[in-house]
């Protein structure tokens, strides 16, 4: 079956619903994040500070190219990774893009540790926030599926997911 890849911004709950949705599916999760720095051996983090954005930009790709086309996984991307036409274009292929849509105020609460985000790091948080989200508006726009996460628990985004992806015969 399709794979489902989860889309969205920072905080906006990726890798807690995607585990466990990949659990709920008895499919394999990744965590593309995590996925780079096991591969790297460098966290996020320092792959920003020491390479800069490109080269985790780079991995990023890397990453998708391996993951492409394959069958039955969860993926949770990093907020920045679905900014690449050909990273979407190679998933698109045996993909089904959810996007988990939260607004400024929700992200500014979750995103409580900004060192683990660089793009976060430096000058005003609220500001820096809602300019990325408006930025990105379209590249999150692309999912067949959008949930606005505010007000629900992972598990009931889960149920959403689930739901739609029996009635849409992914699963
Ligand atoms: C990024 C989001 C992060 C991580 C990196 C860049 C982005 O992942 O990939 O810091 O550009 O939005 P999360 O969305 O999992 O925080």
């Amino acid at each position: 079956m399709k794979s489902v890849i989860l889309i969205g911004f920072m905080g906006s709950g990726k890798s807690t619903v995607g585990s466990r949705l990949a659990k709920r599916l008895g499919y394999k999760f990744i965590d593309t994040d995590c996925a780079i720095e096991d591969v790297t051996g460098l966290t996020v983090e320092r792959i920003f500070s020491k390479y800069g954005v490109k080269r985790f930009r780079g991995e990023e790709a890397l990453l998708v190219t391996k993951l492409a086309g394959k069958d039955n996984l969860v993926i949770s991307t990093g907020g920045g990774l679905v900014l690449s036409e050909e990273n979407v274009r190679l998933l698109t292929t045996n993909g089904v893009f959810v996007s988990l849509r939260a607004t400024a105020d929700t992200i500014m609460k979750r995103v409580r540790n900004k060192r683990t985000r660089p793009l976060l790091a430096k000058g005003n948080l609220r500001e820096t926030v809602t300019s990325l989200l408006e930025q990105r508006k379209e590249a999150y726009g692309i999912a067949e599926l959008t949930i606005d996460v505010d007000q629900l628990t992972p598990e009931q985004i889960v149920d959403i997911i689930y739901k739609y992806l029996k009635e849409r015969e992914y699963i």
